[in-house]
């Protein structure tokens, strides 16, 4: 394992270096030179997506209408424009010769191999789609997908699209519970699962485990749940409802017609943590999301779809999987690898022998999973041969400058620019980056915004800010990927992102600053979100978790620095009477949190506390919490109900508890 000297040795002079230029072999062939691109766009931003969307999708009915802001915030693109998302994802690749190409070089936790080529994809798709069809799903009717990372996740999702039904994707890692909710929350008519999921050598019972919760909390809309056999473990099938989802296929017609609809068309919900217990049903429509997921997954990655083998490390359950494994690749005609199993697994080196193995040109990844791999050494990557690898890139979470360097030399061989994308569910697809045959990248600051974008950074008052000076990220014209409203939630959307700073600009919800060149940095979260590894999840949401244990009487959660995983969750815990916080107490609490959320939130550090630092209305101070949590110095204290809260407290971390691992 790599210790800190051998980091520093490692980078050497490399650490001094503030930007980086295109390497010259790379910007020689880069499609994207100079700064030509991002004026193009001049005054007229929606004219000239107009002009792009013409050009990187395939329309049934070609839009003359661009941007439609006459009900704003809920804006409007390319409304009179008709297309099928999966038909520009799947046919007309088939149609232009293409079906022989790979998709997607399918890698098993254990080995297994499968080549999807466009025209499988495409059957496949077509007989999912007659099967959901079958049973009633209609266009408009939601779908709930919970599936690990296999090709049927994929089709899946491209089957809802083409009969113009909404998907609803929920994370692998999320816990039964969960999965229901959500499924509760969009009014699912459907369910796309699977009878068991492999994780580290392990299987895990997902649909037998699935039925104990909807047992107990039935989901009224739910008629049918669609089962595919992935591991051929023992499972409960319920007549009339469940379906084995290969005997449905085999029962379907072979052809589904790819129908157009109109540009606006529901695509997706995906859930996401706010600032309440409650998560956000994003909902994204279909036109303009595709446009912006297949022009920026062209611009930036420099895709040149011949010869490019593209791997997002992403799970298909985030908006990452989404947007640049799914969509933006498939929109393009582009082969990717997908790898069911987690990155140490079997091996630590295991993405880089799927690298090698598949001549990786493209590589996008999270800034958490750098550091794991900084973490493990570079001999890893070391072992293989990644000579094909000509561009990287990361997303999530801003990237500290030490892991970018190790990065761009250990991975890159210092001879592939790095592209640091800034987006959000929100906005489905790439706002802010550097394009890599034009621009320099700075180690630590994501970029400049997309041509066709524009971004600000301003004060609480919406004021601009002057170079260099925080303040808070802002979008103030809409984008083509923009989400339409949240589910069934019209005034959450407006309340959420368009009451800050008034109706026609977006507030992000992040910290940054803006540097002379007009580079962002992303500084973090400015709600009561907490970004552990890329994954955004809610103080309230785990809060809520914590105090349904039967033991607590009170929660406050706050999101703390962590070297590994830029935050980690720190639980301040009140008991009930005068119960004592145990060892064996803290491993039941984060049990718990793990069967009601997921595994994913479970608290690193749980501090028991006789009392939370309360202003006179009530209202938990979280900035003293973490101040007191990270060991600095307290301000201001005087506002406080109970001002000695902060005294004792200090007290009782000082006494210590050790972090747990996962
Ligand atoms: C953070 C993930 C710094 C940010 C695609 C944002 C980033 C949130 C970056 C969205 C980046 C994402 N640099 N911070 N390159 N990319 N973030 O919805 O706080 O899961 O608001 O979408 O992640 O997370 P989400």
């Amino acid at each position: 394992m790599a210790d800190a000297t051998d980091l520093e040795n490692e980078l050497g002079h490399l650490l001094d270096q503030e930007r980086f230029s295109p390497p010259e072999a790379f910007a020689a062939g880069a499609r994207v030179t100079g700064t030509q691109l991002h004026d193009a766009p001049g005054q007229d931003a929606p004219a000239w997506w107009l002009a792009q969307t013409k050009e990187v999708l395939d329309w049934a009915k070609e839009p003359t209408q661009s941007l439609d802001d006459s009900k704003k915030p809920f804006y409007e693109w390319f409304a009179d424009g008709e297309l099928n998302v999966s038909h520009n994802c799947l046919d007309r690749h088939v149609i232009a010769g293409n079906g022989e190409r790979v998709a997607f070089h399918w890698r098993g936790e254990e080995g297994e191999e499968r080549d999807v080529t466009y025209a499988e994809l495409l059957a496949d798709t077509q007989r999912i789609a007659n099967a959901l069809y079958d049973r009633g799903i209609r266009a408009g009717d939601v779908v709930g997908i919970f599936l690990p990372m296999i090709p049927a996740a994929v089709a899946s999702m491209l089957a809802c699209a083409r009969i113009g039904a909404v998907h609803n994707v929920v994370f692998g890692g999320f816990a039964p519970e969960s999965v229901v909710e959500r499924m509760h929350f969009s009014e699912a008519k459907a369910l796309i699962t699977v009878d068991g999921a492999r994780r580290k050598g392990k299987t895990a019972a997902i649909k037998a485990s699935l039925d104990t919760v909807l047992e107990r909390e039935p989901v009224p809309s739910l008629e049918h749940v669609f089962v595919v056999r992935a591991t051929g473990i023992d499972t409960p099938m319920h007549e009339g409802r469940d379906v084995w989802m290969d005997e449905a296929m085999a029962a379907a017609d072979p052809e589904c017609p790819a129908e157009p609809f109109p540009a606006e068309q529901p695509l997706f919900i995906l859930y996401s943590s706010g600032s309440t217990a409650k998560p956000k049903g994003i909902l994204h429509s279909s036109g303009g999301y595709l446009t912006q997921t297949a022009w920026t997954f062209r611009e930036v990655f420099d895709l040149k779809v011949e010869s490019d083998v593209y791997f997002c490390t992403a799970d298909v359950g985030w908006v990452t999987g989404h947007s640049y494994m799914v969509y933006g690749p498939l929109a393009n005609g582009a082969t990717s690898v997908m790898y069911e199993g987690a990155p140490d697994y079997p091996h630590k080196g295991i993405w880089w022998e799927l690298c090698e193995r598949y001549g990786v040109t493209l590589f996008y990844t999270a800034p958490t999973a750098i550091r794991a791999c900084m973490k493990w050494g570079p001999e890893h990557p070391r072992k293989h041969d990644l000579s094909k690898l000509r561009l990287l890139g990361t997303v999530g979470e801003p990237i500290n400058p030490k892991a970018w360097l190790w990065y761009h030399k250990v991975v890159g061989g210092e001879r592939c620019p790095i592209v640091d994308t800034w987006w959000q569910t929100e906005t489905g697809a790439i706002m802010v980056t550097t394009l890599p045959g034009a621009q320099d990248a700075k180690p630590g600051v994501a970029g400049t915004p997309l041509p066709g974008i524009t971004v600000r950074v301003v004060s609480q008052e919406g004021e601009v800010c002057d170079a260099g000076t925080q303040g808070l990220l802002a979008i103030p014209e809409p984008w083509p990927a923009m989400l339409r409203t949240l589910y069934k939630d019209p005034d959450r959307y407006q309340e959420t992102y368009f009451s800050k700073f008034g109706p026609g600009t977006y507030f992000v919800g992040d910290a940054a600053r803006q540097d002379e060149e007009g580079y962002v940095s992303v500084i973090g979260r400015v709600d009561d979100v907490i970004n552990v590894s890329g994954h955004r999840l809610s103080t309230a949401e785990v809060e809520s978790a914590i105090v349904a244990h039967p033991k607590v009487a009170e929660a406050a959660v706050i999101g703390q620095a962590d070297e590994d995983t830029g935050q980690a969750i720190a639980a301040f815990v009140t008991l009930e009477g005068d119960l004592e916080g145990t060892d064996a107490l803290v491993d039941e609490l984060r049990e718990h949190v793990a069967q009601r959320i997921g595994k994913l939130a479970r608290p690193k550090r749980i501090i028991w506390s006789d009392d939370l630092p309360k202003t006179r209305s009530g209202k938990i101070m979280r900035r003293l919490l973490r101040d007191v949590a990270e060991g600095r110095a307290l301000g201001d204290v005087t506002t406080l109900r109970d001002p000695d809260v902060m005294a004792r407290l200090e007290a009782q971390i000082k006494s210590g508890q050790v972090p747990r691992e996962d």
